[in-house]
């Protein structure tokens, strides 16, 4: 099928790329110039693994080409896919600016009989709403909206998308549900579990879904926080609960609080849908302000509990969102690292992608190349993304290299035994922490085994 894709972000591009490996003839074209010229000679506008492989068979076999002209990508297109950016508006709800933009540029050149897809995150409602701001523009009604939200996360996208749990069809008329059925057949025919409904239910399912994760997220923080204080493991916890089907093992890993640019974004939409329809939603109401919150209440407690004083210095590893991504965009690393500055902590950072999406958010902070270029002098280390190479950081040398002693691992990677016997306090997420007080460096170093005997740091 021909298909037309505007937006090449990273749910556009991933779109277009497997599309056109699943067999679509696919052009996908975007307003920014720079990216497009990238794109055409293979080059990546963000880290994302396994995307690479795909983008470039795509232009060699000449299913997937790249263009700024929407009207050369759209003409002769059976679908045009939206994937332009939907943030927030000033009330949280839904900003659907670019979708309209892009709708009303893409209108005068669709062929007859055209079903344009949103594939955006956008409030219930839109699809009826763009058909009415299209058919203004089009001054004709040859032509369908449907709706198919995207579930990928970045980091994963290219599995999430070519082996996805469901795939959500909206349509409210027979040639969508067709249209979109065929985009999916080659995935369909894999046993894949395709779900068609109306375009309004399709609409409510992604902020549904995106809340309800959230939802889990908050739910086993605050679950972490009640264990500092009563004893219990939030790890075995979450284990424990999850077994049972009902609950389900993903989602409950205890963090920083969440971020990205969708879950912050998404809830403050779902929140901002039941205030204007008079259906509020307090628990996500509650969820939101709680996750704000708990950015804060960390970067206090870093501060408090290895008794720092202004000027102190403080290693922060990862400042992406999450691992496996360069995206930096409402990191809790990017909130915690600021809310240490304002108490001033002069911040060294590491993070093995997100260097140039954070230095314009952060410009007071040095980025160091290393882990341990971070850790250099510092009176207490942070780790606030769940990079494996912070898993097997050798602990010998952190200590080594630190003024202070105590590490909080905000991400559980690291196992506190180990980094005792090295004379460091590891801090760990829900867990009541062994030994809370700070050690001067005289008696830690005095507590190290020798380099000889230093393993990597889960030795
Ligand atoms: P993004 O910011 O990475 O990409 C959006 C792209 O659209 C940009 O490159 C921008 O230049 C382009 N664009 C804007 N207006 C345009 C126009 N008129 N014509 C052509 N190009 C235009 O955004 P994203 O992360 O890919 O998200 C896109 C949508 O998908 C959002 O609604 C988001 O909520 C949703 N979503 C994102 C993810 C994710 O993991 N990032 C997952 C599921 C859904
Ligand atoms: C999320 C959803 O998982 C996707 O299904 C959805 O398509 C996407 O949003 C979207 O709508 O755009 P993504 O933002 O890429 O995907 O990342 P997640 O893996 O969901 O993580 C989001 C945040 O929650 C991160 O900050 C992560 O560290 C945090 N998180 C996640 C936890 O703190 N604990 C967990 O158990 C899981």
């Amino acid at each position: 099928m021909r298909i037309a894709i505007i937006g090449a972000g990273y749910v556009g591009l991933t779109t277009a790329a497997c599309l056109a490996e699943l067999g679509h003839a696919v052009v996908c074209c975007d307003v920014d110039r720079e990216r497009i010229a990238d794109l055409s000679r293979g080059r990546l506008p963000y880290y994302e693994p396994s995307l690479a492989p795909l983008l470039r068979r795509g232009l060699e076999s000449g299913a997937l080409a790249f263009t700024v002209s929407t009207s050369a990508c759209v003409a002769q297109a059976e679908a045009v896919l939206l994937a332009v950016g939907t943030p927030s508006a000033a009330d949280g709800g839904v900003d659907l600016s670019q979708v309209e933009r892009a709708a009303r540029d893409l209108a005068p050149h669709l062929s007859p009989g055209a079903v344009v897809v949103i594939k955006s995150t956008v409030s219930v409602g839109t699809a009826r709403r763009l058909r009415e701001t299209i058919a203004e523009a089009r001054r004709a009604l040859d032509f369908s909206v449907a709706s198919n939200p995207e579930f990928l996360r970045e980091g994963s996208a290219v599995g999430d998308f070519m082996q996805p749990d469901r795939i959500v069809l909206g349509a409210d008329d027979a040639r969508s549900a067709d249209v979109l059925r065929a985009i999916y057949r080659p995935l369909e025919q894999q046993g894949l579990p395709v779900f068609v409904t109306s375009c309004a239910s399709a609409e409510m399912i992604k902020h549904a879904a995106n809340a309800f994760l959230a939802l889990k997220i908050g739910f086993i923080n605050d679950v972490s926080d009640l264990c500092e204080k009563t004893g219990g493991d939030v790890l075995a916890v979450a284990e424990g609960i999850g077994l049972d089907r009902r609950i389900g093992r993903s989602f409950l890993q205890p963090g920083p609080g969440f971020g990205g640019s969708c879950f912050p974004k998404d809830t403050r939409a779902f929140a901002a849908t039941g205030r204007r329809n008079g259906a509020h939603q307090p628990l996500v109401e509650t969820l939101i302000a709680r996750n704000e919150d708990r950015k804060l209440r960390l970067a206090r407690r870093i501060v408090r509990q290895a008794r720092l004083s202004r000027g102190a210095r403080v290693a922060v590893l990862g400042l992406a969102f999450k691992a496996g991504t360069d995206d930096v965009r409402e990191s809790a690393a990017v909130t915690i690292v600021a809310a240490l500055q304002r108490e001033g902590m002069r911040v060294h950072a590491h993070d093995p992608r997100a260097y140039d999406t954070a230095r314009p958010l952060l410009p007071d902070v040095q980025i160091e190349e290393t882990p341990y270029a971070a850790a250099r002098g510092a009176d207490a280390l942070v780790i606030l993304t769940e990079w494996d190479d912070y898993r097997s950081m050798d602990f010998a040398r952190l200590a080594a290299d630190m003024r202070g002693t105590t590490i909080f691992d905000f991400r559980n990677l690291l196992p506190p035994d180990t980094a005792a016997r090295y004379g460091l306090t590891c801090i760990r997420l829900g867990r009541r922490p062994e030994m809370p007080a700070v050690e001067a460096p005289a008696q830690k170093r005095a507590a190290f085994p020798g380099r000889s005997a230093a393993a990597p740091g889960h030795g």
